[in-house]
């Protein structure tokens, strides 16, 4: 058994994986595809691998669904997003070389998808120097389906073209839905276009150079986005490539690609898992976060420590005796202007290794440090918006490490144990800090049946 692959983290059973694909709700489950590669542990071969997931919380594999099998896609199946439309799933999806996109009909189980004969069915106009062409991203608008497609002028701007179609086979082209000067980058990855209901909107694009996802919140109108500046959406070093669907209930939920943050991973056969599934959430200050969805709380399993109101003081273990690689840590604090809270993970007994999550008072920031267990070296984290009482949910899951702040920031990282009894924690203070709710559970098993 491989301790750094996840338990309640989904992941392909071997192989490369990256970015989640075409997330949607079909009868009483919702599909998922992603960026599979079948032939080995590095990218390349880009195939959709297939996997259900039931209640948000059980993940069931299935067989792939679209293969690199014809003229306009035999250099790869890219990213792109599933429409659900008279019962049946069709994928969109981007065709290489040249980028083209493409659609793909399952039947209304979405075990079998057939490659519409009319492919592709979007090319690049005539003449127009686009840097990138990929990654559509639906929604529906108008009664009609709209798609994003992300792209860029090297060296110059990265944007977003809009196009729609009421078949999904003949597509108009709208125009831009949102373009920002950037001069590092060569273009949009993955764009996702969240609406919320009082008018607002954010985009979030993946950025390669940057290697993370950025959000731009702003109003939409007349197919524009009017957005500010661009905003780190995630403060960690491996969430990149996400995708999100919008649940029956009006939940709109996101998930991404956990990149491994280490060179050499191959070794171990596989490279790449999801995050937990988050619900996107916009707070009454305008501001747009994540959190966990309710039903990771189905997966909690033996309740390992629970404890209330106390001081934490420096020297001290308020997690003495607690041991787990694949729990949830729920830590409720104030740590006022001066305070240092400091949580020690995947500790071996004299301490040798552990990742350091550290979230400071004085500025208000969080921050890991896995360098001594694994990952890459240095702190990463940055500024939360303080607000007195602090509430951390800390997913722990062999080597995926995903931390909530107030359900608005995350951190999602990776950290690569090597000890067998690396398992251990620590949680001290560093010129007190007031805890109000401490609790340790163990999870349970994501799969429907166990891994071996
Ligand atoms: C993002 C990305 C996408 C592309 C896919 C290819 O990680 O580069 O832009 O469609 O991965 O695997």
């Amino acid at each position: 058994m491989d301790e750094l692959r996840g338990r309640f983290h989904f992941q392909p059973e071997k192989n490369w994986m990256n970015d989640p694909n075409g997330p949607v709700v079909l009868g009483e489950n919702l599909h998922m595809f992603y960026q599979y590669n079948p032939q080995g542990a590095v990218w390349g071969n880009m195939t959709w691998g297939h996997a259900v997931l039931k209640d948000l919380t059980h993940w069931k594999r299935l067989p792939c669904a679209l293969h690199p099998d014809m003229p306009y896609d035999k250099d790869g199946v890219f990213s792109g997003c599933c429409v659900v439309k008279d019962g049946l799933p069709h994928i969109l999806y981007t065709g290489v070389q040249p980028e083209v996109q493409c659609l793909a009909i399952g039947d209304a189980k979405a075990q079998n998808f057939v490659k519409y004969e009319g492919n592709p069915i979007i090319v690049r106009e005539e003449g127009e120097e686009l840097n990138g062409f990929r990654d559509p991203f639906a929604w529906q608008e108008d009664g009609m389906t709209y798609i994003a497609v992300g792209s860029g002028e090297k060296g110059k701007r990265g944007f977003a073209l809009i196009y729609r179609s009421q078949d999904l086979k003949r597509w108009e082209r709208v125009g831009e839905l949102c373009s920002k000067d950037d001069p590092e980058e060569d273009m949009w990855e993955c764009p996702n276009f969240l609406r919320f209901e009082d008018g607002t909107a954010t985009l979030l694009v993946s950025l390669m150079k940057a290697q993370g996802v950025y959000a731009m919140d702003g109003v939409y109108e007349n197919h524009v986005l009017r957005a500010g500046t661009m905003r780190p959406f995630d403060l960690g070093n491996s969430y990149y490539a996400p995708n999100t669907v919008v649940m029956p209930d009006g939940r709109i939920v996101n998930f991404g690609w956990m990149r491994e943050t280490v060179e050499g991973r191959e070794a171990a056969g596989w490279q790449g898992m999801l995050t937990l599934p988050r619900e996107i959430v916009k707070h009454g200050d305008g501001t747009v976060g994540a959190r966990p969805v309710r039903e990771m709380a189905y997966l909690r399993g033996e309740r390992l420590c629970a404890r209330k109101d106390f001081t934490l003081r420096s020297g001290e273990n308020a997690l003495k005796g607690v041991h787990s690689r694949h729990c949830e840590l729920l830590i409720e604090f104030e740590a006022g202007s001066q305070g240092e809270l400091m949580l020690e993970l995947c500790k071996s007994p004299k301490g040798e290794e552990k990742a350091i999550v550290g979230y400071d008072g004085v500025s208000d920031s969080l921050y890991v440090d896995a360098g001594r267990c694994g990952g890459a070296s240095g702190r990463v984290g940055g500024y939360v918006q303080g607000q007195g009482m602090t509430t951390l949910r800390v997913f722990l899951d062999g080597s995926a490490l995903e931390i909530f702040v107030n359900d608005r920031e995350t951190l999602t990282t990776r950290v690569y144990p090597a000890r067998p009894d690396s398992d251990g924690m620590r949680l001290y203070a560093q010129g007190g800090v007031r805890v109000s709710r401490l609790q340790v559970f163990e999870m349970k098993s994501a799969y429907e049946e166990e891994e071996a």
